[in-house]
């Protein structure tokens, strides 16, 4: 009725024109409708041609990603997103969470109605892998942001979190040895002085740590991006669990020996881009000195762990006052008023627990671990506090306790 009325008025060109636009629209909806078979979605997401026909319309208006990614686990999901929720700043950043389909529950998030966000729940179930690189392509292909910063499921974030990313990912951007900037995963708090440092960043080695929260800059994934695609492709029509059956971690391994990649890494979807990183020069990242968040994460993906030996491992707590930012890097004269912190405060617990001070290789130990980014202080205080029977080779080996 209506294209009569309309045809009624117009030429048989234009009337001829207006149905082949109707047809060329109908055809883009089918198109554009997302497949429900599993690989066919895998594919249709992963297309930047096709993958923003989840994000409902939304538009872009910061240059700076916030990215919450979860799954599942609602128990830890709740407080972990009512914690990025409740960050400083938050409607400063595009915030957009994206939760992988199957078995998850639908989430109900109360954002700020400041907050340019979009929730992005998936008809399938890509795997943890395949979302992580899904939302880095729709992050800088598809949406073209400048950074993302990307909050796993499961921790619960400090207030200022997201915004000392930001200066981190802001003081990197010409720094061509630092390929990401990350939350530090342990909790160092004992050793060091937190009144004096928790604003400061530390340069470390970029292997050193988890990526539970981190921030990346579009031109570090575009100098990635090859070996991102040749990772994704192994895995692609894969679930999660058969990353660890022989024949795909044989292809990430063959994968790896060729590119010169060590052979002893995790063959997550995180190893790969960390060791990609350092292939394509950035041997460093920025980590915090102090802990922003919460790790929950004691059963999931990577830890089929008891509850105590994850929190015996990463401990419970964060920093817990606020922050003065924007963050400053640690230098020569702060690293070695650190040494001193570390070697006294480990002289103290010795002579706590065990009467005596350390000896010369125990301090030199704790000291350039803290220093080099992979001290671990909760192991630490656990190897010296336990009795001599439960010490694991660990704390002989990394910590000479
Ligand atoms: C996306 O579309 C462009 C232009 O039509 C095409 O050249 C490219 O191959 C497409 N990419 C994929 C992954 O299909
Ligand atoms: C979450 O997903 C995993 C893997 O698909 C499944 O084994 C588990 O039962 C699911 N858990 C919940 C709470 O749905
Ligand atoms: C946004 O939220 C505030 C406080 O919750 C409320 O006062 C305000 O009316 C809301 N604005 C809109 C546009 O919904
Ligand atoms: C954090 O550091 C600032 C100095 O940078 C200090 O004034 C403040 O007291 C510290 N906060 C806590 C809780 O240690």
């Amino acid at each position: 009725m209506c294209t009569w009325k309309l045809s009624a008025r117009l030429s048989g060109v234009k009337v001829c024109g207006l149905i082949l636009v109707i047809l060329a629209l109908h055809g883009t909806a089918d198109v554009m409708e997302s497949p429900n078979n599993r690989n066919a979605y895998v594919d249709f997401v992963l297309n930047p041609n096709s993958s923003a026909s989840v994000l409902q319309g939304f538009k872009k208006r910061s240059t700076t990603a916030v990215v919450y990614i979860c799954f599942n686990r609602t128990a830890l999901i709740e407080p972990a997103l009512e914690s990025v929720l409740r960050s400083e700043d938050l409607h400063k950043f595009d915030f957009i969470i994206s939760q992988d389909g199957g078995s998850a529950a639908p989430l109900n998030p109360k954002v700020p109605n400041n907050t340019n966000y979009v929730y992005i729940h998936h008809k399938e179930n890509l795997n943890t892998g395949i979302q992580d690189f899904f939302v880095k392509q729709l992050a800088f292909e598809v949406l073209g942001y400048e950074s993302l910063i990307v909050i796993e499921e499961d921790v619960v974030i400090h207030p200022q979190a997201i915004q000392m990313l930001k200066f981190m990912l802001d003081m990197s951007i010409d720094d061509l040895e630092i390929g990401l900037v990350s939350i530090i995963d342990v909790d160092n708090s004992f050793f060091i002085d937190m009144g004096r440092y928790n604003s400061s960043v530390h340069r470390v080695a970029i292997t050193e740590g988890h990526l539970w929260m981190y921030g990346i800059h579009a031109t570090r994934y575009r100098a990635v991006r090859e070996h991102l695609l040749e990772y994704t492709g192994i895995i692609r029509h894969e679930d999660f669990e058969s990353l660890h059956k022989d024949t795909v971690a044989a292809r990430i391994r063959a994968m790896h020996k060729r590119k010169g990649i060590p052979l002893n890494i995790a063959l997550s979807q995180d190893g790969n881009l960390i060791f990609s990183l350092r292939l394509e020069g950035f041997d460093r990242r920025l980590n915090t000195v102090a802990r922003f968040y919460r790790p929950l994460g004691y059963w999931g993906v990577h830890f089929r762990d008891d509850k105590e030996s994850f929190f015996g491992r990463f401990g419970t707590e964060m920093f817990g006052g606020r922050v003065q930012l924007p963050p400053k890097e640690t230098t020569c004269e702060d690293m070695v008023d650190m040494a001193e912190t570390c070697r006294a405060r480990l002289d103290e617990l010795f002579m706590r627990h065990l009467g005596r001070h350390p000896d010369e290789k125990a301090r030199n130990f704790a000291v350039s671990r803290l220093l080099g980014g992979n001290m671990n202080g909760v192991v630490l205080t656990s190897c010296v506090t336990r009795t001599a029977k439960r010490r694991t080779p660990e704390c002989r080996e990394m910590y000479w306790v």
